[in-house]
């Protein structure tokens, strides 16, 4: 069961969720009506609100998104909300998300079966549907051999849910239960080729769908959910971005009054929208808007988020504080496995190596720095508030309860200062941004004048490039490596190995199909590909454990197939689970095996390094236009120098780029970008020469690992 939701969710991660194609600015009248007087007042509710009762957070969560963008407001409320509930707040529809479960599982999240029979009009998606048909009569079978994806089905465009659409629809399918007896009154709408696909009883207004609309996989997906929304329920769809921001310039006004606002900017999209909107709507006295840079900021970054408030006319403090994060220390426990609290004191950061002892420099370090520059300010905690750009996501995640617990800690990007804490303990917190999804951030963000090229960047984590350069005094080689190395080389070389009669080659069969192991052998056949162990440890999720390990290169003589690197790619970690990740080299075939390393630290040339080549592939990224295609690029130093002639005995002095096109919309699992299939292969080319082109750079490579077993970020 388990195997099969990850399955649907990477189905949906590579799909669903691209930026917005419809947009809800200016589709209602705004001006018959004064705009204070348009806006619901606190508490009272909006009469054109859909309720969408939650069998399965990520689910609902994208559905969320979905109803907003057709300009309808939605709650997210739990599957078990009393129908009484329901009807007394007034809500014009009720969406019910799909979800893992069977309703016939003896652990079904519990509903109220009453609110089929309220005259409220209801879309049951997958498990909704399921309950609903439950209720009135019919029957599910269930499927073995269960698989979901994109299917035809066809559809009855008499029925209103599919209104204006063509009789053939490509859909996100989920066979899991199948409904085997419709139930009494309703009738079947859509149907596959094996079992119903859709069903309504259009007098009380139910509708049921075994496939999700809210995906990108269903191609005409909007237009049923508009169909609901508009010719079913009603709605007209007046819940438009600009009235949402006026709403939301009230609410600041109301909440902070004449106080003053504290608000920490990151540089990142969310904080920088947040700083604007502030602004907007209180005078410039009130706001204060404070940036540290730790010095791991992008290429011009910090410069530019203060030029871009600065033209709206907000005054951002920025702290130079790089000097004080290169050199910081911090107390580290002496041994974990110790129950002692003894602790030390760890090296400056630019000369610490071990990943978790620089994230903790620099979250102690900001903590520091940020105490010092609020206490200059002499600020009154009873006079201020403090800002924080929390989206709705992050609230709809903490607040469900059936998202699982230990998984989905929120990460906090800033660590508390003390009057941080206090005020958060004490409540004095204002999130204007708490009703938005990142794409309406986005939107928001233009519409009060950020600059589109800032407002569309990608994410980018708080420590910055610091966590991009992978630091080591010596080369990772653990007891593993040479069987590790051989058993690559077998996988990358099969065909030649099979003939040899390898002794390892019964480790590759015991966890590979016949059909994979033939895949093998056409792969390894085509050219002569090589597989590289690199003595350096990168992070990844390998069972439910995060783990630093090693890191595999691909290269070959000819430019390769990205299919067959990918299906290696997939491959390798799972046969050495103690590989992370999978790169391809750019730059022929690595003939020596790499058994040393460069030592590296955070040292400013190292920085100055990572900052240029970063700049300069994201540069190339932008220019062709496929930024957007792609969630995050990730371009990571790594202490390897390749192809030094062994002769002369050149020590190993250069390091390489890896850049992570990553394609991802839950921000939990993700693929890599393919060449030739999300980004054009010349891209990738261009962007390699220009790599090259910085002073110190040995090789490029590329990324292939899929989330889990690699994570996005390499430590
Ligand atoms: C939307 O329209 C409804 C009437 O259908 C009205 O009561 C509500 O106030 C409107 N909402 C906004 C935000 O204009
Ligand atoms: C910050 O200060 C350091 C010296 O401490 C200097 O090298 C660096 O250029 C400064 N950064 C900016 C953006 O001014
Ligand atoms: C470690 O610290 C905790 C809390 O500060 C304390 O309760 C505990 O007794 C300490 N243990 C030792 C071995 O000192
Ligand atoms: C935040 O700071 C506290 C102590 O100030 C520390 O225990 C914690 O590990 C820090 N968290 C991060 C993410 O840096």
């Amino acid at each position: 069961m388990k195997r099969i939701i990850w399955g649907l969710m990477l189905v949906c991660v590579q799909m669903c969720g691209q930026i917005m194609s419809e947009c809800c600015w200016g589709s209602a009248d705004m001006h018959n009506t004064s705009p204070e007087g348009q806006y619901r007042a606190n508490g009272a509710h909006n009469p054109e609100c859909v309720a969408i009762l939650d069998a399965g957070a990520q689910y609902g969560k994208v559905i969320d998104r979905k109803v907003r963008e057709l300009c309808v407001e939605s709650e997210i409320l739990p599957l078990d909300t009393p129908a009484f509930t329901l009807k007394e707040k007034g809500y014009k529809g009720v969406i019910i998300s799909g979800g893992p479960n069977s309703v016939y599982a003896e652990d079904a999240p519990r509903y109220d079966a009453d609110i089929f029979r309220i005259g409220i009009p209801v879309l049951g998606i997958c498990y909704g549907m399921q309950m609903m048909n439950k209720e009135f009569g019919g029957q599910v079978i269930r499927k073995d051999g269960r698989e979901d994806g994109q299917f035809n089905i066809e559809v009855d465009s008499r029925c209103l849910l599919f209104k204006g659409l063509e009789k053939v629809q490509k859909v996100l399918l989920t066979h899991g239960d199948s409904i085997e007896k419709v139930a009494d009154n309703f009738r079947t709408v859509a149907a596959s080729s094996a079992f119903p696909a859709a069903i309504a009883n259009d007098k009380m207004r139910l509708y049921g769908v075994q496939f999700h609309p809210e995906v990108d996989l269903t191609v005409n997906g909007k237009a049923i959910l508009r169909n609901f929304l508009f010719d079913i329920a009603g709605c007209t769809g007046n819940y438009t971005l600009q009235g949402r921001e006026l709403e939301c310039i009230k609410y600041i006004k109301e909440t902070v009054g004449n106080s003053k606002v504290l608000l920490l900017v990151s540089g990142g999209v969310d904080s920088t929208v947040c700083a604007a909107l502030l602004h907007k709507a209180l005078h410039q006295e009130q706001v204060i808007a404070v940036h540290i840079d730790n010095g791991f900021m992008r290429k011009g970054e910090s410069q530019r988020v203060w030029e871009s408030l600065e033209k709206l006319g907000l005054q951002l403090k920025v702290v130079n504080a790089s000097h004080a994060f290169l050199h910081g220390t911090t107390t580290f426990p002496m041994d974990k496995r110790e129950q002692s609290n003894r602790t030390r004191i760890t090296k400056m950061l630019c000369m610490t190596a071990n990943p978790e002892e620089k994230r903790k420099i620099i979250g102690d370090v900001f903590v520091k720095v940020a105490n010092d520059v609020i206490s200059e300010l002499n600020l009154k905690p009873e006079e201020v508030f403090l800002g924080q750009g929390t989206l709705r996501p992050d609230l709809i995640e903490s607040a469900s309860r059936l998202v699982s617990t230990k998984a989905d800690v929120i990460k906090t990007h800033h660590n508390d200062s003390e009057l941080v804490r206090q005020l958060r303990d004490e409540g004095r917190v204002v999130e204007p941004l708490k009703d938005f999804h990142k794409d309406e951030v986005r939107q928001l963000g233009r519409e009060l004048g950020l600059p589109p090229d800032l407002v569309m960047r990608h994410p980018f984590p708080g420590p910055g490039l610091a966590i991009r350069i992978l630091c080591a005094e010596e080369p990772f080689m653990e007891r593993d490596f040479s069987e590790t190395q051989v058993l690559v080389k077998i996988m990358a070389e099969y065909e030649q190995m099979l003939q040899k009669k390898h002794a390892l080659l019964n480790r590759v069969e015991s966890v590979t199909s016949d059909e994979e192991r033939l895949e093998l052998r056409k792969v390894s056949s085509k050219q002569h590909l090589a597989a590289t162990l690199l003595p350096i440890r990168s992070v990844g999720v390998q069972g439910d454990c995060r783990t630093y390990s090693y890191v595999v290169g691909l290269s070959s003589e000819k430019d390769p197939d990205w299919g067959d690197l990918m299906f290696l790619a997939r491959l390798i970690p799972r046969v050495c689970h103690n590989v992370n990740r999978v790169c391809f080299i750019a730059g022929g075939l690595v003939r020596e095996p790499v058994l040393d390393i460069t030592p590296t630290f955070l040292t400013s040339n190292v920085l100055s390094t990572l900052r240029q080549v970063d700049h300069v592939a994201t540069q190339v990224l932008t220019a062709s236009g496929y930024s957007s295609a792609i969630s995050q690029m990730p371009v990571v130093l790594i202490p390897i120098h390749f192809d030094r002639d062994q002769v002369s005995r050149i020590p190993s002095c250069q390091r390489s780029v890896v850049l992570r096109p990553f394609i991802t919309h839950d921000f939990m699992t993700g693929v890599p970008a393919v060449p030739g299939r999300d980004i054009p292969v010349d891209v990738v080319s261009r962007m390699v020469s220009e790599v090259l082109a910085v002073p110190g750079v040995s090789r490029v490579l590329y990324d292939l690992t899929t989330k889990p077993p690699g994570t996005t970020e390499w430590e």
